[in-house]
C-alpha cells in the first residue's frame, strides 16, 4: 500500500510541476493570505479518485473539500494536495503533496512528496521513516546547536504575537531560524535532521498528519499545546522536535 500511495503522490507532484498558473485561477479563502488555485482543486480531485480505487470504503478528508474532520472512519485518508500554496503561486519551488492513511484514528502510512527536489518522505507504523528509500533519523542537537523552523499561522493573525515572541526566544539561543512555507516539509526536515525543532501555533490535520508519522518513525516527538499528545480531529498547535531539544525548551517558552 505504501508503494501505491507513493506512486500516486509522485504523479500528483508531477501535476504541480506541469501546471501553468494564470492569475484568474487563484482564489481567496477565509482569513488573511489564504489562497487556493485551480491546481489545488484539480490535484485533490485526482488524488481522491485514485485513492478511492485503492481502498473504496475509506473516508476522505482533503483541504479543498469541505473538510469535515469528524468524518474520520476506521480507515481514512487525510490529504493536502498542495502544502505550501503561497509558495506554489509565487513559484518559490518549495511545496509538497501530503497523503496520510489513518487506521483506527491514528496515522498508519504517511507520504510527503516534494516534486521540485524529487524528495519522497514516507513511513509506515513501526517500520521506520525513509527519504527516497534511505532511512532517516532526527538529530541529537541541543538548542545551542540547533536550527529552528516555524510557521507563522498566516490565516490566524491573532497568533502572531505569540509566534514571533517564541521565535525570538528560540532564535536568541539557537544557531539560526527558518520560515519556509510548507508545514509538512518543515516537519519532514526535522525528521531528516535538517532542522531540530519546528513549531506553529495553529495548523490543520492535513498539514501535519502524514509528516507526524514520518517524524515519530524517525525518532522525533510531535506534540500540541501544553506539550500534550497531538489530535487529528481538529486544528491545533504543533511542535515537532528531537527529544533533547524538547526537554530544553519546556521552561523557556509558552506553548
Ligand atoms: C500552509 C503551509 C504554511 C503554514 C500554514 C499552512 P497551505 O498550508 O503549510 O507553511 O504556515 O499554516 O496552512 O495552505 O499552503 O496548504
Ligand atoms: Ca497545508
Ligand atoms: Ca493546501
Amino acid at each position: 500500500m505504501i508503494d501505491e500511495i507513493s506512486k500516486l503522490a509522485r504523479a500528483a507532484g508531477q501535476m504541480m510541476i506541469d501546471s501553468h498558473l494564470k492569475n484568474n485561477s487563484v482564489y481567496t479563502k477565509e482569513g488573511k493570505g489564504n489562497f487556493t488555485t485551480d491546481f489545488d482543486i484539480k490535484i485533490q480531485n485526482f488524488i481522491k479518485e485514485e485513492l478511492n480505487k485503492l481502498i473504496p470504503d475509506a473516508a476522505f478528508i482533503g483541504e479543498e473539500n469541505g473538510q469535515d474532520l469528524n468524518a474520520l472512519k476506521k480507515l481514512t485518508f487525510i490529504v493536502d494536495p498542495i502544502d505550501g500554496t503561497t509558495n506554489f503561486i509565487r513559484n518559490y519551488r518549495h511545496s509538497c503533496v501530503s497523503i496520510c492513511l489513518m487506521k483506527d484514528y491514528m496515522p498508519y502510512i504517511g507520504v510527503v512528496y516534494n516534486p521540485y527536489l524529487d524528495e519522497l518522505f514516507c513511513a509506515q507504523i513501526n517500520k521506520g521513516a525513509y527519504l527516497n528509500n534511505k532511512p532517516i533519523h532526527v538529530s541529537e542537537n541541543h538548542l545551542s546547536d540547533s536550527v529552528i523552523s516555524f510557521g507563522a499561522s498566516p490565516y490566524n493573525t491573532e497568533k502572531a504575537d505569540q509566534t514571533f515572541e517564541t521565535a525570538k526566544i528560540l532564535f536568541n539561543k539557537a544557531v539560526d531560524i527558518r520560515r519556509c512555507g510548507s508545514a509538512a516539509l518543515d516537519i519532514c526536515y526535522v525528521a531528516a535532521g535538517r532542522c531540530d525543532l519546528y513549531f506553529e501555533y495553529i495548523l490543520s490535520p492535513w498539514d501535519f498528519a502524514a509528516a507526524s508519522l514520518i517524524l515519530s518513525q524517525a525518532g522525533g516527538i510531535i506534540c500540541t499545546s501544553g506539550f500534550n499528545e497531538i489530535r487529528y480531529t481538529e486544528k491545533c498547535a504543533v511542535m515537532a522536535a528531537n527529544r533533547v531539544i524538547l526537554d530544553e525548551i519546556k521552561d523557556l517558552i509558552i506553548f
